[in-house]
């Protein structure tokens, strides 16, 4: 069987690490036919679209993207083409398992953390005006449409893999009525999952019990702008953004993307690792059905972060983005594959 799946490469290191996650991907011998797509500045400056209109249909035909990060320009310019995305396809949950690689030495050994991020509103949706000059309005929208169907995915998620305990995230002393109303939903759908232990912890104080004690946590279940936030926070205890992989899920249709950005400092220089974005090829492989060639790509990355100088920089190795990819393939075509442990997938 072929697996149609819309790639978008991105910008910045994103055609690097793009390129080398589709190497590796290839080299299962599972069958995919790509189609490729610019987004953002790229595609504007050639189609007068930040999303051209093949792009889009693509993703309503496969049902499956991959996509490198998207640079959005800060204060001014066009609106993140990341949001846009996750909006028009109702990619209403933001997945991103935190577990470390072995090998790789972290300030915290063994996290196993999975964060689910509401997609589609909030504060992240950037919705503003500027009211009289000198003042602008930015509002963030809850429903309770959106909130309910975030908890449900995360306790459907708990219950399907046997996790212990969700944290709904908020700041509902301060925004009573929009968190409040984010944690009025919460509740209510963790009464119909009286097994799975349910707190509710404020959104700064859980920061700095994160970095005191990541153990206390098993699932974060966020709006939309304190996912985005705390997955990075989170994405340090494991290695850096260079190794947290993440999936975008509506009921149509997923996208498979890191957490991490378009790293304009060090684009371009071959020293992206592509290890974040192979990740999240992975929960795709899982999403497709093909675990076994998720687990032998699983089982190649292991024993490559088992040496050292077949690394990237930033988790302490020489190699560049494209000698990673030949380590990792190297390592796929001579290991025999045993089962490692469970990986999040929502499969
Ligand atoms: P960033 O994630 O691009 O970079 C933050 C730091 O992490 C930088 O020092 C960078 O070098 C490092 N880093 C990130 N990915 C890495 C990798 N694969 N390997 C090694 N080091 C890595 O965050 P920043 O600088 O805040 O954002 C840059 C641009 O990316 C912005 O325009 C932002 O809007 C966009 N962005 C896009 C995302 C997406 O397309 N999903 C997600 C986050 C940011």
């Amino acid at each position: 069987m072929t697996h149609r799946i819309t790639l978008i490469p991105g910008d910045g290191i994103g055609p690097e690490v793009t390129n080398a996650t589709v190497r590796i991907l290839e080299a299962t011998g599972v069958k995919f036919e790509w189609e490729t797509f610019m987004a953002g500045a790229e595609a504007f400056e050639k189609y007068k679209e930040y999303i051209p209109k093949d792009l889009n249909d693509s993703i309503e035909r496969t049902r499956v993207g991959l996509k490198g990060p998207v640079t959005t320009p800060i204060g001014g310019g066009f609106a993140s083409i990341n949001v846009e995305l996750r909006k028009r396809f109702e990619l209403y949950a933001n997945f991103r398992p935190i577990r470390n690689l072995p090998h790789i030495p972290t300030r915290y050994p063994d996290v196993d953390l999975i964060i689910i991020r509401e997609n589609t509103e909030g504060l992240y949706s950037g919705i503003e005006h500027e009211v009289v000059p000198g003042v602008v309005e930015s509002l963030k929208i809850i429903t309770a449409k959106a909130s309910t169907r975030i908890a449900r995915f995360a306790f459907d998620y708990a219950r399907k893999h046997k996790r212990k305990k969700i944290h709904a995230i908020h700041k509902a002393n301060i925004m009573k009525l929009s968190d409040g109303l984010f944690l009025r939903c919460s509740r209510a759908v963790a009464k119909e999952y009286p097994e799975i232990t349910y707190g509710e912890h404020i959104v700064d104080n859980t920061c700095m019990q994160l970095v005191m004690n990541p153990y206390q946590y098993d699932m974060l279940v966020l709006e939309n702008l304190y996912g985005d936030i705390i997955s990075d926070l989170c994405a340090a205890f494991v290695g850096g953004l260079g190794l947290v992989p993440g999936a975008n899920f509506g009921d149509a249709c997923a996208i498979f993307e890191a957490v991490h950005g378009s790293a304009p400092d060090i684009a371009g220089k071959d020293l992206a690792n592509p290890t974040a974005l192979l990740r999240s090829a992975l929960l795709m492989l899982r999403h497709l059905g093909e675990r076994e060639a998720a687990l032998r790509v699983r089982t190649a990355l292991e024993r490559v972060y088992r040496t050292r100088d077949r690394l990237t920089r930033d988790v302490g190795g020489k190699a560049g983005t494209s000698q990673f990819a030949d380590a990792v393939i190297e390592e796929m075509n001579s290991a025999p594959v045993a089962e490692p442990a469970g990986e999040a997938s929502v499969s």
